[in-house]
């Protein structure tokens, strides 16, 4: 099969950890016989710098005419105070919204070779296996109005009922293919958006009788994932508290650094990305982890290419390389492998 992927490696450790999920794809490419045609582009404060515009007009184009998009980070604290249309973060919030990739997936799973990388004790993180399912394109990130002065600031947080829904649908869909549980994850008890969530979740929920659902509270939850997070299957929540959640369920499998995630809509057309931002203080160093990358590489075949056999080689790869005692720094203070070296044995593992 031939394939276009819009390569935005963005800021920071983006460049280093797309390079890693591109070298990936390109061995998959050759043991499976298929052709991945990368266009490279600019997206965040990179793009900002050259041509005043976190997401030019020529990304766009080239996203347009690709199979799916393959994103790394974006952001920094050179683009922290610009104007809200320069900074580096609307490039991939203007993503997401124009190319309506409204379902973003979060998969979060404890490997047993990393446990002893997880802070939490070792029974409480073994066998951890949950799926966030976070809405993407509405809430508070793109409510107006919205504004900003010395004296007063306003952020606006809307849902409507379609928007709602369709999420909704897919987290039972997905439930519908694991455990079958879906914890909807909302604040009822202020916010009027979350009262419409959870009328629309019990509306939904008839149509998926062998689907147990629970509500909960979103305070709530940040505890429950720390404390008992093998109670969760599918985490299923509005913007921005997946957001929070997600980079706080990723302590459980040892480092953000190996959290992926597919932002995907109904025709299959995706963006897949680390969940880990640019790293600034780690960037252009050699030591940022690729596994996020790479897996979200994997997500890409799995869901804009249905390659399933070739996205689980990567999987296998990506974890036989842990189990065979290689790890980047946020995983070990004992002879850490850097983001290449590391990335060399995965495709030692592709290869064999
Ligand atoms: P971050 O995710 O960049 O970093 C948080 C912590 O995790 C840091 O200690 C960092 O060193 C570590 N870390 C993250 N990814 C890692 C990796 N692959 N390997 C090893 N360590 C890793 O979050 P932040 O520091 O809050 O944000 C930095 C910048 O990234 C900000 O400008 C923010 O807006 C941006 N950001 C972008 C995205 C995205 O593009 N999807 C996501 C989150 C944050
Ligand atoms: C993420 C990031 C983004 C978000 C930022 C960079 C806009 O934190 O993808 O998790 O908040 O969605
Ligand atoms: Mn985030």
């Amino acid at each position: 099969m031939e394939k276009r992927v819009t390569v935005l490696a963005g800021d920071g450790i983006g460049k280093e950890v797309t390079d890693a999920a591109v070298v990936v794809l390109e061995a998959v490419a050759k043991k499976y016989g298929h052709m991945f045609r990368f266009d490279h582009q600019l997206v965040g404060g990179a793009a900002v710098d050259a041509k005043n515009n976190p997401l030019p007009e020529e990304t766009v184009a080239s996203c347009e005419a690709s199979d799916a998009i393959l994103l790394g980070a974006v952001g920094g604290p050179k683009w922290d105070h610009n104007p809200p249309a320069l900074r580096a973060e609307q490039g991939l919030l203007r993503l997401r919204k124009q190319f309506d990739l409204f379902a973003n997936l979060r998969p979060v799973k404890a490997v047993s070779t990393l446990i002893q990388s997880s802070p939490l004790k070792e029974d409480i993180a073994k066998d951890v296996d949950m799926m966030i399912v976070r809405e993407l394109t509405g809430g508070v990130y793109f409510g107006t109005p919205s504004l900003y002065n010395d004296e007063e600031a306003v952020d606006t947080m809307p849902y409507s009922r379609p928007e709602i829904e369709r999420i909704v649908d897919k987290a039972f869909e997905i439930a519908m293919k694991r455990n079958k549980r879906i914890t909807s994850v909302d604040k009822a008890n202020v916010l009027a958006t979350s009262r419409l969530w959870r009328q629309i979740v019990d509306e939904k929920k008839a149509q998926y009788p062998e689907v147990e659902v629970r509500h909960q509270l979103v305070d709530s939850v940040a505890m429950s994932i720390i404390t008992s997070p093998k109670d969760f299957d599918v985490i299923l929540t509005e913007n921005m508290f997946g957001d929070i959640l997600s980079d706080e369920a990723s302590v459980i499998t040892g480092s953000l650094g190996l959290l992926p995630s597919a932002s995907i809509r109904s025709d299959g057309f995706g963006m897949y990305e680390p969940v880990h931002g640019t790293a600034p203080e780690i960037a252009g160093q050699n030591i940022a982890n690729p596994a996020a990358a790479i897996l979200s590489a994997a997500m890409m075949l799995t869901y804009s290419f249905d390659m399933l056999e070739e996205a689980q080689a990567i999987e296998d790869a990506v974890y036989g390389t842990f189990e065979d005692g290689y790890f980047t720094g946020d995983l070990t203070k004992d002879q850490p492998l850097g983001t290449k070296e590391w990335t060399e044995k995965v495709l030692q593992r592709l290869q064999a």
